[in-house]
């Protein structure tokens, strides 16, 4: 697609002493449409030339005349404004994307360099909360727009599958639990009875020692705790399964925590002969002082290994084996810290990918009501949430449309997609509450407002097919001057920009963002506008709007992770 931008700097940079490329950096979008589409700035220019900004500007204005691809170019103050010819522009953007279709604004920024993400990283055992979906849903969409921009991906769900509670929980199925009962109904039954181990436990205290001893079973890699230990992963898998089914959702590889506890050993060994292990109280710590951070500890007093130093050995690893140009971490801000002290660490160690790490934080979510947690009886499982989203959508077509072809597909699509839509459409890091009425409204700025509008593209598709009509590239683009096309086609071309704006700060919201202003520029659009007329030649350059806007939305759609149903 041109690049507009390029032909002002051509032509502006021809008529005053500055190179292409620097008047490119200075050009800006104006806030008001009404200032036209670009604006360069004169003020830089005014040192040099000795003149006042706006007089250089209205000198600029003469010079230049008429410039190819602009209908009108205006000194407005110290500011050169440029029109774009909307009818060139919106032949050339409607044929490109029908031309290209889902290929459309891809590039290949990435060059096939392999991005390793991990995100979702849920915890054997406890439930599947709804800010698990955060990271979830973040991580998702950013492998899926890493995708679009020419990058490899690698997806890992980083198990929470070790640790000294599953001695405890170990304990407690042997003695209490039901094989069946915790297959049929995987976590809440663990959960039950890791709340009954600490009850007993209370009482009697030598299960606290057996459930200590049970996991330095498991360290030493005892076949039949082993064995226990696989149950409890197996059985809460199922259930896990089960949800990143509906959520449309698989990963490359689901090594956890415990996998890597066998790596860890020469990344220890690697600290100590560096010199970087300090005895601090008994544990073993890196200083990490001089980065004014607090010393992360690498092994325990009693000498059992943690959390950080499982991290330390997985870095390690995803490097070594996939060779990333950058890897991602999917996790909540409240472990900020310890992220800033692995890739610390990693620095110290001298690894110089250690800047290719990041931290893709969030805030946090609470349902109406408080906040979400693992503890307590105060629980909410996101599967909860999904269903209950998914019978409120099947009582809103029950009212609008009973007899919907593939009812009970689309009410899955429209309700999960709901849920997902909105842990998208928030930007990350700002914490944000949940509330099902608002996320499931067809009007809102929500994931079904978005779907509704392209099952209502395709609709008129339909209709137009019938008709002998379909979107093609020999239209009469003049026909689409009034605003409301005027504007669509603006948001068309800036869907690239809106992706990159995702790739490069991690927010996938701008596009959940992009594809409600594309979905409410549509409406506007179809409300204004009657669509198929007796006029063959306007109907004919309408229907091939729709037909790149219901591609573009899609694709929008697919980014953020939901479906595009063609009927509603
Ligand atoms: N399982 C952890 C939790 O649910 C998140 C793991 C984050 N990832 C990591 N590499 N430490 O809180």
């Amino acid at each position: 697609m041109t690049d507009y931008k390029q032909k002002i700097a051509a032509a502006v940079s021809a008529n005053v002493d500055m190179c292409s490329a620097d008047v490119y950096e200075c050009i800006e979008y104006p806030k008001n449409p009404e200032m036209g589409d670009y604006s360069f700035p004169c003020f830089r220019l005014s040192k040099t030339l000795r003149k006042a900004p706006a007089l250089i500007a209205k000198d600029l204005c003469e010079k230049l005349g008429k410039v190819e691809g602009f209908s009108k170019i205006e000194a407005a103050g110290g500011f050169l404004n440029f029109y774009l010819d909307d009818a060139l522009v919106a032949g050339e953007v409607i044929k490109e994307v029908l031309f290209k279709k889902s290929e459309y604004a891809r590039s290949n920024i990435g060059g096939g360099g392999t991005v390793v993400l991990e995100y979702s990283s849920v915890n054997i055992a406890k439930p599947f909360h709804i800010g698990h979906l955060r990271s979830t849903m973040i991580g998702e969409s950013l492998k899926r727009i890493h995708r679009f921009f020419g990058y490899n991906t690698f997806s890992i769900n980083y198990l929470g599958d070790y640790g000294t509670q599953f001695g405890k929980l170990i304990v407690a199925i042997n003695r209490w639990g039901d094989k069946a009962a915790i297959e049929q109904n995987p976590v809440p039954e663990l959960l039950k009875l890791y709340v009954r181990f600490h009850e007993e436990a209370e009482k009697d205290d030598s299960l606290n020692d057996e459930a200590r001893q049970t996991f330095v079973r498991l360290e030493n890699k005892d076949q039949e705790v082993e064995a226990q230990w696989k149950f409890c992963v197996d059985a809460s898998m199922i259930e896990f399964s089960r949800i990143y089914k509906k959520l449309g959702i698989d990963f490359d590889s689901y090594n956890g925590e415990r996998f890597f506890s066998d790596y860890m050993q020469p990344v220890v060994d690697e600290l100590r002969t560096m010199n970087l292990l300090e005895t601090s109280e008994g544990a073993e710590i890196v200083n990490l002082d001089d980065v004014g951070l607090i010393p992360a500890i690498v092994q325990k007093r009693d000498g059992s290994s943690i959390y950080f130093t499982r991290d330390l050995a997985s870095a390690h690893y995803r490097k070594k084996n996939y060779n990333f140009v950058k890897s991602i971490y999917v996790v909540g801000s409240t472990q900020a810290l310890h992220f800033k002290q692995l890739f610390a660490v990693l620095a110290k160690m001298g690894r110089q990918w250690a800047d290719e790490c990041k931290h893709v934080q969030f805030g946090q979510i609470s349902i109406v009501g408080g906040k979400l947690t693992t503890r307590g009886g105060n629980v909410i499982f996101l599967e909860d949430v999904l269903e209950a989203a998914r019978e409120e959508i099947s009582r809103i077509i029950e009212e609008k449309n009973p007899k919907l072809p593939n009812r009970e597909t689309v009410e899955k699509q429209v309700g999960y997609g709901a849920v997902i839509f909105q842990e998208l459409y928030t930007s990350r890091e700002k914490d944000y509450v949940f509330e099902m009425e608002k996320v499931t409204n067809f009007q809102g700025e929500t994931g079904p407002y978005v779907q509704y509008t392209h099952a209502r593209c395709c609709s008129l598709l339909r209709k137009a097919e019938a008709q002998g009509l379909s979107p093609s590239g020999d239209f009469r683009a003049e026909l689409l001057l009034d605003d409301a096309s005027v504007a669509i086609v603006k948001l068309l071309r800036k869907f690239g920009d809106a992706v990159e704006l995702a790739l490069k700060s991690y927010e996938p919201h701008h596009v959940a963002r992009y594809a409600v202003d594309l979905a409410k520029a549509f409406n506007r659009f179809y409300y204004e506008n009657p669509i198929i007329t007796d006029d063959r030649e306007l109907s004919g350059a309408r229907i091939a709007l729709v037909g790149a806007v219901r591609t573009v939305l899609a694709e929008a759609m697919n980014l953020v992770c939901i479906d595009a149903p063609s009927e509603m």
